[in-house]
This record gives C-alpha cells, sequence and structure tokens, in this order.
C-alpha cells in the first residue's frame, strides 16, 4: 500500500488526558461507571471530537455510539472500529480509550492522505463494557450481538436497585431496546485496539499483539446465609458464620482453578460484601461474586462444577444455606484469519515486529464475533499492569497499534 500515515500522536495524547480528566474520582484516578455525570460527559466529549472529524454520530437506546465516515459505496456493510469509554472504579486511562481515541486518530489519519474508502468506516463505542453497574460485562455489544434479549437486560438491577430502564431515561436514551440488536451482516468486519493487559509484549519487546482468540468469562454469584449475633458473648461451637463459609469458597476457587494445570484457567473472587459489616458482629450473610475464565470453555465449566460441589459441602458442613446464580458463562470468540492476516500485512508495512496471542481479558469483540468476523490488535501497557490508575502505555506503543490500525482499516474498506 501506497499510504504514508502521518499520525497525530500529541494530539491523540492530549485528547486521551483530558479523557481521563472526566472521571468520578481525583486524577490520575479514573472512574467512569455506566450512566454516571462523569460517563455522560465523557461521551459528549468524545462525540464532539467524531463530529469534529466530519463523522455522522447516531446512538442507539441504551447508548451505543456508532461514528460513521462515508464510504464511496454507502450500501455496502461498513468496515468498524471502536472499543469502550467506561472505566472500572480506580482504573487507569487506556483500557478502553485507546481503541476508541486511537480508531478516531485512525479515521482522521486516512482523511488526511486523502484516502477513499470504499466501505464506510465505522468508529464504535460500546455501552459498558465494564461489568460495575449491574455486574455484567459488555452490556452494550451483548445487546448489540442479541445475546441479551431485552427482558433479560431490563431484569438487571444495580447495587441501589435500579434498573436499565429507569437509568437509560434518567440519562436521555429512549427507544425500543428491541432495536439494539443488530443482524451478522451489519458490520463487514470489525477489529478492536487495545492494550494488552498483560506483561508479554513489553517483556518480549514486541509492538503488537494480533489476537487470535478470546478466552470465554463467566461469572456466578454466591449468596451465604448463616447466623449473626453477639461477637464476644456468641461462642465458637455452633456457629453459622456466613464469612467463614465464604473463606473457604475462596480458597475452594482458587484449588480448582490451579488444579487445571493449564496457564489460561483462571478463577477470581473480586467482591465479598459482608452484612452487617460491624467487627463485634459475627457475619450473617456474604455475598460473594466470581470470575472464572479459560480459552477452553469445557475446561472453565469443570470449574465452575467444583465450586458448585464446595458450595453444597460447605453449606452441610457448616450449617449455613448457600445459593448460586450464573450472572453469565460466554463462550471463547476464535478472530477471523482474513482480518489477522491484513493486519500483519499492515505490520510489516509499518517496520513493526508482532506475535499471534491470545487475549484473557474479555472484550466488546468477544460479542461483536457472533455477528461480524473480528479480530484484536494489542499494544504494551507498561508491567502488564491494567484495572489500575498507573496502568500505563506509552505513547510510541499507542502510535505503532493507531499505524497498524489505520493501515488494516485502509485495507478492510478498500
Ligand atoms: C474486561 O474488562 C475484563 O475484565 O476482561
Ligand atoms: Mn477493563
Ligand atoms: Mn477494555
Amino acid at each position: 500500500m501506497e499510504l504514508r500515515p502521518k499520525l497525530s500522536i500529541d494530539r491523540l495524547i492530549s485528547e486521551l488526558n483530558a479523557l481521563a480528566q472526566i472521571s468520578e474520582a481525583d486524577p490520575p484516578v479514573v472512574t467512569r461507571v455506566l450512566f454516571s455525570e462523569a460517563d455522560l460527559r465523557a461521551r459528549a466529549y468524545v462525540k464532539g471530537l467524531c463530529r469534529e472529524a466530519k463523522l455522522e454520530v447516531h446512538e442507539d437506546p441504551i447508548g451505543n455510539i456508532f461514528a460513521r465516515w462515508q464510504g464511496t459505496e454507502p450500501g455496502l456493510a461498513p468496515v468498524a472500529t471502536g472499543s469502550h469509554i467506561d472505566a472500572i472504579p480506580n482504573a487507569g486511562l487506556y483500557d478502553g480509550c485507546v481503541g476508541v481515541l486511537g480508531g478516531l486518530e485512525a479515521i482522521r489519519v486516512l482523511q488526511q492522505l486523502a484516502f477513499k474508502p470504499r466501505r464506510s468506516i465505522e468508529l464504535v463505542i460500546f455501552t459498558a463494557e465494564e461489568p460495575t453497574r449491574f455486574g455484567i460485562g459488555c452490556l452494550g455489544s451483548r445487546m448489540m450481538a442479541g445475546a441479551l434479549p431485552p427482558e433479560h437486560a431490563i431484569a438487571l438491577r444495580d447495587t441501589e436497585d435500579r434498573g436499565l430502564e429507569e437509568l437509560r431515561s434518567n440519562a436521555g436514551f429512549r427507544g425500543s431496546l428491541e432495536s439494539v440488536a443488530l443482524a451478522r451482516g451489519r458490520f463487514h468486519q470489525f477489529v478492536e485496539l487495545h492494550i494488552e493487559q498483560g506483561p508479554l509484549l513489553e517483556q518480549e519487546g514486541i509492538d503488537l499483539g494480533l489476537v487470535t482468540h478470546i478466552a470465554a468469562p463467566a461469572s456466578m454469584r454466591i449468596l451465604i446465609e448463616g447466623e449473626g449475633g453477639h461477637a464476644g458473648g456468641r461462642l465458637m461451637p455452633g456457629r453459622r458464620d456466613a464469612l467463614a463459609a465464604a473463606a473457604v469458597l475462596v480458597l475452594a476457587l482458587e484449588a480448582a482453578a490451579k488444579f487445571t494445570g493449564a496457564i489460561d484457567t483462571v478463577g477470581t473472587v473480586g467482591v465479598c460484601e459482608v452484612f452487617p459489616g460491624a467487627v463485634n458482629s459475627i457475619p450473617s450473610r456474604v455475598r460473594l461474586e466470581t470470575d472464572i475464565r479459560d480459552i477452553d470453555a469445557s475446561r472453565r465449566d469443570a470449574v465452575i462444577e467444583k465450586l458448585k460441589t464446595a458450595c453444597e459441602e460447605v453449606a452441610q458442613r457448616r450449617g449455613v444455606s448457600i445459593k448460586t446464580e450464573m450472572v453469565n458463562a460466554d463462550p471463547p470468540a476464535t478472530c477471523d484469519p482474513a482480518i489477522l492476516d491484513a493486519m500483519e500485512q499492515a505490520a510489516e508495512a509499518a517496520g513493526k515486529t508482532y506475535k499471534r496471542m491470545v487475549s484473557r481479558a474479555y472484550h466488546d469483540s468477544l460479542f461483536m464475533a457472533r455477528i461480524a468476523p473480528i479480530a484484536m490488535l494489542f499494544i504494551p501497557c507498561r508491567g502488564g499492569v491494567s484495572h489500575r490508575p498507573d496502568e500505563y502505555a506509552s505513547p510510541e506503543w499507542i502510535g505503532s497499534g493507531v499505524h497498524v490500525l489505520s493501515r488494516t482499516l485502509a485495507t478492510l474498506s478498500s
């Protein structure tokens, strides 16, 4: 390809920094939970940048944003890129945002080169990739792919018992939830640029990861009900301490995940809510939220089964009641060989080093894979750190990703 993409890396970095200032927490901490005031301001900021780049912007009833650069054959399905701008509590500024603002920069670079895409190129900013609000990840792409039917979506509740209908209408989003799901064929192909969120690229000194598979995520909620009481007066024999029971389950999950012997199996308890949460009161109720993933869905499911068995045993042995509820158990995704080849050629043409790898984190691409051929392009992040305020990707790393993304989009849209 004759294209010589010339990025404005300073502009992109300053936009990433400006977006990071829009946070529910004091900088450098980024927190932007779905439909919070910060989430709405961040959306407005990004939509403004898209309009400045002369993209046609529209939103669906749950706030997924589509910003289109019209191709010379507008009747053809567009090639899409994008990611998310919501951020978990205490996050950094690169997760998701690199794929959104980097995707925009890739489009602007092609515009400056007077490139004329045959297929339109669409930047998609997905609603709530992070599970913070409703406990379920990829809300926007999940609904877009038809993997979460509207009746299940409206039954979701946040910790303050608010649902999607109330929150989206307060945020100004109206329209039928039925219209969020898009048919296969709506997008020709989808490519997502993202930080690796792991250490391999940096350790190996490689510019880019070409993602071949995305691991299958699952989440199970565990509700334990024991018996509370006075921490001094109540003697140890016969106690039915819900937190002590939870502790056994935390270790049971760790053991089950390690037992597979596969480096790709991971199990985490990321939420432990204790009631009443007073130092001199025996915990009577505990809610655990678990996150279990693997490239191999059946191996992951075996870990879930072991955890369920541990729940039954612990309930029996400790006289507590334990209820489990699957929040999600999604299949893994395989990336499209033709997009991988296009990315590889783009990396060669740009003089960047690359390797094929799997994504252990989930992404909106996991759900886009249900309605379009997809692939992901990873850039390194320092120390593999992510979901923390000290998450960092250098301007050079970001620049390499955007450069190769722009070449890839040019190829796919031609
Ligand atoms: C996405 O944020 C994930 O938890 O993999
Ligand atoms: Mn994330
Ligand atoms: Mn992300």
